[in-house]
Order: C-alpha cells, then structure tokens, then sequence
C-alpha cells in the first residue's frame, strides 16, 4: 500500500483503554520526545493573540472547556470549511447531516454507551488525585504496609490498612513512613497535631513486582478501580423527574449515532446507492476524567465524522482507500508527514466487531497522539439500531435483488485536535540576529494560506498622509467581501509585518508612494502594490486590478 511507504505503520505495546464499545488502544505520550517549553510558547501565543482561551477565565476556569478567540474561531471556520469541501461538496457520493446533540437514550443503549462508556479509575488515597486504572505504568519496589496509628498524648488512633510503595532502589524507607502518617493525618479530629507526631502502628513490608495499585507520583495505594461513566446525563422536559428513565437524554458523545440512526431517512429521501457516505461535523461531550494537554483532551470538543456505507465485500479495500485520503488531507492542511504516523490496530486490540482499524497519530510538543481513527466496524452499529428499535434498515439493491445490511467504514477525526496540530506545527520561531548584532527573532505561524486565520493585511506605508489611507481602505473594500483581511495603519511598517507574522497572515500588502505614482522615475508603479509574503519575507509588485484574483488563487 502506498501509504506505508511514507507513513511507517507502526505499533506500540499498548494501554487497553477500557470505552466498553471501542476498546482503543492508547499511547502514553514518550517523555523522551516531548518539549514543555515549546508547548507553553504556544499555550501562549494563543492567549495573547486571541486564538485559544480557557472558558469561564475570569472565575478560575471550567475544566475541560476552551473559548475559541477570533483568530481561532477563524482558523476552526477554515478546518471544518476545507473538511466539509473535500468531503461533501467535491464528491457525489457523500452527504451532510447536522444532528441533535441531544440524544435519545435508547440510541445510546443500542450502541452500547449507556452502561459500557465508561473509564475505570481508581483514587489516591493520600492527594485524593484521579487516575485512569489502565494507564498505570506496572511499577515493582518494596511495599511498606500498616494497620494504623495513634497519638499518645491525646489518646487518639484509627485502626486502618494502607500501604506506600517505595519503587526506587535504596530509597530512604522513613520515606514511606512520613507518607504514611500524612494518610492518617487526614483522620485526625484534632487539626492541631502535627502529622509527624503520630505513631505508625502494625509496619510490616513486602516485595512488589509490576504492581499498578500504587500511585506512580508518590507510592500511596490507591483505591480499587470503580467504572467513571463518561456522558453527561440531563432530563428533559419541564415536569421531569429525576428518576423517570423516559425523560433522561444524553450530550452525544460522538456524532457518530445520528447518523447510523437516520442513515434510512437520508438513504430513502435522496434516492443513494451504495456504496455512499453520510459526513457530520459537530460537538461531542465526554466528561473525561484527566482533560489535560491544553484542548487536546476535552470535555467538549469537535468531532468530523464519515460514516462510509458499502457492501460487505468492500470494506476492507475502502478502510485502506480511506486511510490513504486521510493521510493526502492532512499533507493538504500542512501537518509534516514525517510527523504522522498510522498504527494498525492488532487482533485483540481492537473492537470485537471491527475487523480493521488505524490510529493515525501526530507528533505534537507532548508526545504522540491520536487525531483520527478510520475503522472498518462492519454492520455492527446498524445491525444494534435495527435489533433495539426494530426497524428494518436494510439497504435493498435493486440490480441483484438482495437485501441486507450495509457495512460502514468510520473516519473519524477530531476538529479540536487538528487545530492544535495545526497550531503546534505552524509555531515556529526563526533567528535573524545579524552578526555581532542584538539578537533578533522571529516568532511565524506557518499557516498554509487555506488555513491562516487573516490572508491579507492592508498596510498604508504612513497613516498621516490621506491619499496612502484613501488607498489603503479601496483595497481593503476591495477584498473584504471574499476573505479575512485585516487593515493597519499604527507603528512601522516592519513592526507591522511582525505583528501579522505572529498570527500567520501570508500576505502584508503595503499601499506606498509607488501606488499613488509619486515616486519620480517609477510612474509605471502606480495602482500597483507591494506583497511582502511572511515566510520568504521576500516582496513582489502586483497590480492592484489583479490583487483579487492573485489572493484567491493562493489562499484556496
Ligand atoms: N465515532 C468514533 C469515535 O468517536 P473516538 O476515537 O472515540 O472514536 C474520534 O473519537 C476522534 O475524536 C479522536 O480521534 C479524537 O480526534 C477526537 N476526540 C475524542 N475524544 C476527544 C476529547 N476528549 N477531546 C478532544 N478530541 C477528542
């Protein structure tokens, strides 16, 4: 396959993550290959410059939830415009739907969420910190176990098991002792008493080998695993009652179901043939336990959705020809190829109804990670919604006279999680410090023109001469009504360049002297312009007749 030559399939021993419908194996992000300092420029950049801000800021934050700002609302507007282009308007076999986000909860018993969505987790019991029970790294030391303990001055104690594990050679073994007292400190009536005054009761130790119920930061046990349900629950209705089953309905948590459940609606109102598609772009609700590495996990994100119905026969050849689309898609939007990479999904790994499935993964500051998965899932998810509703949704051909239910393949990728590869790849911060001069570097988002949240900036070489203002605010007239442009006039115009450089506008064109045909000798440059292009920095004279049609073809 040709993918594989330029994208190395690899695989990693990995964590069995345990989403009941679609166990995923997941990579832990490589320590080795992260780069914290460069994640926490681009964190950032994005407030400053108003791409990305944590919802509710100004009251402590919510967890999980990210405000676009108004270059990456533009930036997210470009994504979803280029997927919705490629997917459905350049291709006859494919069609949109935009679903409800509220869900049917008999929807979601029949594919599986209701009662299978869920993470185990277990605490720990000394910070009270949440823990995914399948991403715990096996972990092997001396364990140092207690039945309590007491203060003998006030006459206080508690009779409690808890261990502390100690996982690195000659480890100080007090360690585990002064762990163990700030345990039992949290039971302590009296707030007085120093931790460091109890007296640990029962010690007793044990060699451990590749054991996961000790917390990795500091060596306490951790409580057992209990299952997290990952959706969020609400009811419907005014009279609701809070244990009436009817009126519960969920934020979907993947765009997903909509589509298998009205694939019969959009199949009998637009007379399709298989093999055909049904695309979705829209929000999803995970109420993840850890959301963490800045919008890459969570709890309200994006998803951009194909489900590809076909025959039987089919699926397997169309799960290739679709992860070979995937990959071009990417390439198109500018992500490096030599930092995707497509892990196939081994036997036992995957779904036990997915007979195929690719991670494709992506080399961000925080290690590798999942963007999208292209999964063959066979007639699995329409084969439950006509088992559960009892509708036939069988597809009828009418060539062969066979009736049966359609395979589908799931291309599924993240709009949150794009963006931010599309971020991380773009920040780039170049060095033109001259020799023996003051340093001097150039912070550059290297957006592809499709991408970049402004495609032009108007620049009138000074802002106290009318005539360069006049000018400048004809042209910006002249484009605004077909792309982002953005119009400057304040400081120099190379502080003015850099400022665009930094949020990854491609072209600066600058209104001068040459435009009004003031420049003796150089008449022949009047209406024309400069286009000073951010990543040559290099300039070139356009007409300003032409600048329109110049523009288009190189930001589509
Ligand atoms: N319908 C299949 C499905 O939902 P998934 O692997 O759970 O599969 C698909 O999700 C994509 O959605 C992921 O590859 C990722 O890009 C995105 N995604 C999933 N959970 C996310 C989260 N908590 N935050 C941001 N993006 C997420």
């Amino acid at each position: 396959m040709g993918f594989q030559k330029n994208f190395p399939l690899r695989h990693f021993s990995c964590f069995l993550a345990a989403r009941g419908k679609n166990p995923r194996p997941k990579t832990m992000a490589n320590k080795d290959q992260t780069d914290t300092n460069r994640m926490e420029k681009i964190v950032s950049l994005c407030k400053r410059k108003g791409f990305i801000f944590q919802s509710a800021e100004i009251y402590g934050g919510l967890n999980g939830c990210w405000d676009y700002g108004p270059l990456g609302a533009e930036v997210k507007r470009n994504l979803k415009d280029l997927w919705w282009r490629k997917n459905v308007l350049e291709r006859d076999d494919i069609l949109g739907l935009d679903g409800s986000i509220l869900t049917h909860q008999a929807v979601l018993s029949a594919s599986g969420h209701v009662g299978g969505f869920s993470d185990p987790m277990c605490d720990c019991l000394l910070t009270k910190a949440r823990l995914r029970a399948d991403q715990i790294e096996p972990q092997s030391g001396i364990a140092y176990h207690f039945t309590g303990a007491s203060h003998e001055e006030s006459g206080w104690s508690v009779d409690r098991a808890y261990s502390v594990l100690l996982n690195q050679p000659n480890q100080d073994e007090n360690k585990a002792r002064k762990t163990a007292r700030e345990f039992y400190a949290q039971f302590l009536t009296d707030k007085q008493i120093p931790a460091k005054k109890l007296i640990l009761v029962g010690e007793s130790t044990s060699e451990e080998k590749e054991v996961t119920h000790y917390n990795p930061e500091n060596g306490s046990l951790l409580t057992e695993p209990r299952d997290f349900e990952l959706m969020f629950k609400t009811q419907m209705g005014a009279s609701a009652d809070d244990n009436d089953p009817n009126a519960t309905a969920y934020l979907r948590p993947e765009t997903a179901q909509s589509i298998f459940v009205q694939y019969k609606n959009v199949m009998d109102s637009n007379r399709v043939k298989l093999p055909f598609g049904i695309a979705q772009i829209g929000k999803a609700f995970r109420n993840e336990i850890n959301p963490r590495n800045f919008t890459f996990r969570s709890r309200e994100f994006e998803q951009m959705e194909i489900e590809y119905f076909c025959r039987p026969e089919d699926g397997l050849r169309l799960t290739d020809e679709w992860l070979a689309n995937r990959l071009a898609f990417y390439d198109e939007i500018g992500l490096k190829k030599e930092k995707l990479h497509v892990l196939d999904i081994p036997d036992g790994e995957r779904a036990h109804y997915s007979q195929k499935t690719y991670d494709i993964e992506y080399d961000f500051p925080f290690g590798q990670q999942e963007l999208e998965g292209v999964a063959y899932r066979g007639d699995y998810d329409l084969g439950k919604h006509k088992e559960h509703s009892g509708k036939p949704l069988e597809y009828f051909d009418e060539q062969t006279k066979e009736r049966f239910i359609p395979h589908v393949v799931e291309p599924s990728a993240g709009c949150d999680r794009t963006i931010l590869a599309l971020i991380c790849e773009a920040f780039d911060e170049e060095d033109l410090t001259k020799e023996g001069g003051k340093q001097d570097i150039r912070t550059v988002m290297r957006f592809k023109p499709t991408i970049a949240p402004i495609k032009a900036a108007i620049l009138p070489l000074l802002k106290n001469k009318p005539e360069l203002v006049e000018k400048a605010r004809e042209v910006k007239n002249l484009l605004q009504p077909f792309m982002n442009v953005f119009y400057d006039e304040t400081a120099a115009i190379g502080r003015r360049y850099r400022r665009q450089d930094e949020v990854g506008t491609p072209f600066c064109i600058a209104i001068d002297f040459e435009t009004m045909g003031l420049e003796e000798g150089k008449e022949d440059l009047k209406d024309t312009v400069t286009i000073r292009h951010r990543d040559s920095m290099k300039q070139e004279r356009v007409a300003i007749s032409e600048l329109l049609p110049w523009l288009l073809e190189r930001i589509h």
